[in-house]
């Protein structure tokens, strides 16, 4: 049996070593392919793979045509926009994620670009402090939930919205639930974005939603992208000399907003929200634990796909 490892992003050593003796241990082969440069180099490693576990590796229906002995793929991470979920089912092939293992270091990367941001990028220059700020987070997942958590250490006042939660859950955690993302941001100053990518969420974040923000408006978006409508974005800059955008990682209109609104933004260069040691093992191990266990026992608790 052998298990392909395949992250164009490696795991931090300590992880992938974990992750070797954990396939070591269960009597099968670890393949290793980091780095790689193209889809065609990510599709000859597999075509021998009975398992794999990506990150964002993009795992296209071309890829699984390569997978000839591919039974499952494990995503080491929450977000599964990058599997073709229809053609892992047309291909036979189990697909899961590991929801919950990194979300404390993507909580704390938001935390870190927020404080970056109200501290004018530590240039020395006087800059603003979080406590008694108005912070509203969008999607009360796993993410949103340690968000909720670190902001009520630094004093914000906290407030949530969730579609797909009741509104008691979100209560539990002493903030308030809001009934729709427009009521949320028009009473947050800070937006935390928590939420997926998919045929729903894409370009849902606009200015619709974006212009009802107070004063000083900072929008921050550790999950994808794709979510942010980026017309609405550079309407926002071009409207608001408040509004500050902090986002892992960079819309396409970077340069756009690199050229006319320098110190309001802040991009990371590559995703880095679950770039940690520690998000990476609990990761990278609970993907190698639903593996072998989705061969010993069958168990398909994580999977995504019918
Ligand atoms: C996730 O969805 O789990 C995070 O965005 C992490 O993605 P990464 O594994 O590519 O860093």
């Amino acid at each position: 049996m052998k298990v392909l490892v395949a992250t164009e992003k490696p795991f931090a050593e300590i992880a992938a070593r974990k992750i070797k003796e954990l396939i070591d241990a269960a009597g099968y082969e670890a393949v290793f392919l980091e780095n790689y440069k193209s889809a065609s180099e990510f599709a000859s490693a597999v075509s021998d793979a009975d398992a794999l576990i990506v990150r964002s590796d993009i795992v296209s229906a071309e890829l699984l045509d390569a997978a000839k002995r591919l039974k499952i793929v494990v995503r080491a991470g929450a977000g599964y926009d990058n599997l073709d979920l229809e053609a892992c089912t047309r291909h036979n092939v189990v697909a899961m994620n590991t929801p919950g293992q990194n979300s404390n270091a993507v909580a704390e990367l938001a935390f870190e670009m927020m404080l970056y941001m109200a501290r004018s990028g530590f240039s020395g220059k006087s800059g603003t402090e979080l406590r008694g700020k108005t912070i509203g987070i969008h999607g009360f997942g796993n993410v949103g939930r340690y968000v909720a958590e670190i902001s009520g250490g630094f004093g914000m006042t906290v407030s949530a919205f969730d579609p797909y939660i009741a509104e008691d859950v979100i209560t539990g955690y002493g903030i308030r639930a809001c009934k729709s993302a427009k009521e949320l941001y028009s009473e947050c100053q800070y937006i935390s974005l928590n939420i997926p990518f998919n045929k729903e969420t894409g370009s849902s974040v606009n200015y619709s939603l974006l212009s009802g923000m107070p004063v000083p408006a900072v929008l921050v978006n550790t999950a994808r992208k794709e979510i942010i409508d980026e017309e609405s974005l550079l309407k926002m800059f071009a409207e608001r000399p408040d509004f500050r955008y902090l986002s892992d990682v960079a819309p396409d209109c970077k340069a756009l907003i690199e050229e006319k609104y320098s110190g309001r933004f802040l991009f990371t260069a590559k995703k880095m929200g679950a770039q940690t040691e520690e998000a990476n093992s609990n990761a990278g191990i609970a993907a190698i634990n639903q593996i072998v266990d989705y061969f010993k026992t069958g168990n398909q608790k994580f999977r995504l796909n019918k």
